[in-house]
């Protein structure tokens, strides 16, 4: 257990974060103007020269700061110089795929954990300039004004999101049965591909629920805060406590949750289409 005299105060770490957050985003920028090298992790699982430049930036904007502190990055995975009991989880480009094809909704997105919990979130939309953060007690915030989950209470009213793994191809846990079940029950539904601002959609009341069945902790550090302190709900598919490191998440206005967490335990074959 670290003492309190650990804790470094929240507006010095949230403005090391937006400074890394913002100087990525626009490094992501000039790579989409300019032109990168696209690698294959899988056949449909990209990783690009932006990725790696961007995390990189990321880290030593943060390190130069903050030598002594953990990382979790996408593409660098684990750095731990000491036993920090703060860990920083970034996805430096969440929403590649878009950004490869040059379709503008991408961000970065960086959270960090104390002792175990997340206390900040910061992504950055470079392409709309949004930038959505939170701290733990202070709210959320978009470009600085305070932001909120939507009020709709019924989920045929609802505008949904979700998203798909990079083994879609391989697995029957690919999600394909829930969005066929969420299509024909919400107002409509959506696939943007990028998880880090599906959740801060949810956080601004754009969206009013987002689920996926397979997320990586640096796809929901930095969001789940924002949502959390947007005054959303945040659960796994039980219905329990979300854990950045369980995959599962299910993130709504609170009103829709429970609605939401009943269609993801329907039998899919019971599901039948209006006439
Ligand atoms: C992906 C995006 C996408 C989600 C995938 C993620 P990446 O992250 O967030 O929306 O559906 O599960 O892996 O690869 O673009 O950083
Ligand atoms: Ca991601
Ligand atoms: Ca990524």
């Amino acid at each position: 257990m670290a003492a309190p005299t650990d804790q470094i105060d929240l507006t010095v770490l949230l403005e090391t974060a937006v400074g890394a957050g913002r100087a990525a985003g626009k490094l992501l920028l000039e790579y989409a103007r300019s032109g990168f090298r696209v690698r294959h992790k899988n056949p449909i699982d990209l990783v690009t020269d932006a990725d790696h430049a961007a995390e990189q930036l990321i880290i030593s904007h943060i390190r130069a700061r903050f030598p002594m502190h953990r990382f979790l990055a996408e593409e660098q995975g684990h750095i731990e110089p000491s036993p920090s009991p703060y860990l920083w989880v970034i996805d430096p480009l969440d929403g590649t795929t878009n950004f490869a094809h040059g379709y503008p909704a991408y961000c970065v997105s960086i959270g960090l954990e104390y002792q175990g919990r997340c206390i900040l979130g910061v992504v950055v939309d470079p392409s709309r300039d949004e930038l959505f953060t939170a701290t733990e007690g202070s709210g959320a915030q978009l470009n600085g004004q305070t932001i909120s989950v939507s009020e709709t209470s019924i989920l045929g009213a609802s505008l949904l999101v979700t998203g798909f793994a990079y083994d879609i191809r391989e697995t029957a846990r690919n999600n394909l049965d829930h969005f066929a079940k969420f299509a024909l029950k919400a107002q409509g539904l959506r696939r943007t591909g990028s998880a880090a601002l599906d959740l801060c959609y949810v956080a601004a009341g754009r969206f009013d629920g987002f689920w996926e069945v397979r997320l990586n902790p640096w796809d929901m550090a930095a969001g789940s805060v924002i949502v959390q302190q947007a005054k959303g709900q945040l659960t796994d598919f039980s219905g329990a406590e979300l854990s950045i490191y369980g995959q599962e998440l299910v993130a709504s206005n609170g009103h829709i949750h429970q609605a939401m967490l009943t269609v993801l335990h329907e039998d899919p074959a019971q599901t039948t289409p209006p006439r």
